[in-house]
């Protein structure tokens, strides 16, 4: 029987997981936290930290493949990984995706199109990089940031703004990039098998709040000519990286119609959630199939219209009304607090 290990043991590990399950798969997850919600729906666990040498070669030697539903494992620990067992999607594929600057750099070598950006090491380098790009912008620091962290945005040019911006990257390279009037954000989740058969998921449209996903609505409301590029986009970045795997490639698209892409995630995505009730394949299982050498799912829609909601923090305390509603699936991800902002769970509605 064959085992798929999965770095992470998030909510992504754990649908991955069940989606191993559903085609008689084991899963083994590695995760540094306890009692993470993939380690409830895996048959074999390790707790250790993505550093430790001696785990990881444990690990490697337990499973046939290996994939990760947390991007930021240190290469190191997957070129380790890699000289035992495969790792898709390929590690230099991540390489490439956990640095917003070379991510930016290799998107635009594809001829697609990103917010303006400059690298940003210092303040007086940020002073020469909000001169060049203008305000409203954004800094960011080039590695680790997800769900806004590690995000300030500058609103003006006076001094003050650009120090506390600085400040808040505490000492991080960073990247100031343009900020974006965009008419909506839209993602597309892309897969790419071994043999190079591609499939996409419609476009779907999301909403945030506090720079936190909070609805995704398939099919975005885009026109053709957008939902066009946007296809394009991903097929293009599919290739160009040589994925083995799922990608997700959010975008902004302006009010001219131009569709320029924010930032690559190497995984399933949270925007393709809508797709284990709303498609005929999920974006996990299509994970599944890649990391294994099996042909992909269809990716054909079940409804008309699907809107996914997560759930944050204490709105996952409140479910009966989604439990009534027979167009409504829930989804609970086992986490014990639900903190504040804390991604509980999400409920797809078909109509
Ligand atoms: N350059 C930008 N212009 C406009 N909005 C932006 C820009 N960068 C980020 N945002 C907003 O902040 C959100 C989170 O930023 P993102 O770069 O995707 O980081 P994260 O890794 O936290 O998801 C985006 O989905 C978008 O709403
Ligand atoms: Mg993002």
């Amino acid at each position: 029987m064959i085992t798929i290990g999965i770095l992470g043991g998030g909510q992504l590990g754990r649908m991955t997981a069940l989606a191993a399950a559903n085609l008689g798969y084991k899963t083994h997850i590695y995760c540094p936290e306890q009692d993470c919600p993939a380690s409830h729906v895996s048959s074999d666990f390790t707790s250790a930290a993505y550093t430790d040498t001696a785990a990881l070669d444990a690990f490697a030697r337990s499973v046939d493949v290996i994939t990760f539903e947390f991007e930021n494992i240190p290469h190191t620990s997957l070129e380790q990984l890699q000289a035992i067992k495969p790792v898709y999607p390929q590690p230099t594929i991540l390489q490439k995706t956990q640095d917003r600057l070379i991510e930016k750099n290799f998107v635009q070598s594809c001829d697609i199109g990103t917010a303006s950006y400059q690298v940003v090491d210092s303040l007086d380098d940020l002073k020469t990089a909000v001169a060049a790009i203008g305000v409203p912008c954004i800094l960011k620091t080039r590695t680790l940031g997800y769900d806004g962290k590690g995000q300030y945005k500058i609103a003006d040019n006076a001094p003050a703004t650009r120090t506390a911006a600085w400040e808040a990257m505490h000492g991080q390279p960073a990247i100031l990039e343009g900020f974006v009037a965009f008419s909506c954000e839209i993602s597309v989740v892309a897969a790419r098998t071994q043999q190079g058969e591609i499939a996409l998921y419609a476009a779907t449209e999301n909403s945030h709040k506090n720079h936190v996903l909070d609805e995704s609505l398939v099919p975005a409301r885009i026109s053709d000519a957008v939902r066009v590029k946007a296809e394009a986009i991903a097929g293009t970045l599919a290739e160009a990286l040589n994925l083995v795997g799922v990608l997700a490639i959010e975008m902004f698209v302006t009010e001219s119609g131009d569709v320029l892409v924010n930032e690559l995630a190497p995984r399933p995505h949270n925007s393709g959630h809508w797709t284990i009730d709303g498609a005929m394949t999920s974006q996990f299982e299509q994970l599944v199939r890649c990391v294994v050498g099996l042909p992909l799912g269809a990716t054909t829609l079940r409804a008309p219209q699907i809107r996914m909601k997560n759930l944050l923090g204490e709105e996952a305390l409140d479910v009966a009304a989604y439990l009534q509603n027979p167009a409504a699936k829930l989804h609970l991800y086992g986490k014990k607090e639900a903190k504040a902002g804390r991604k509980m769970g999400h409920v797809t509605i078909l109509s």
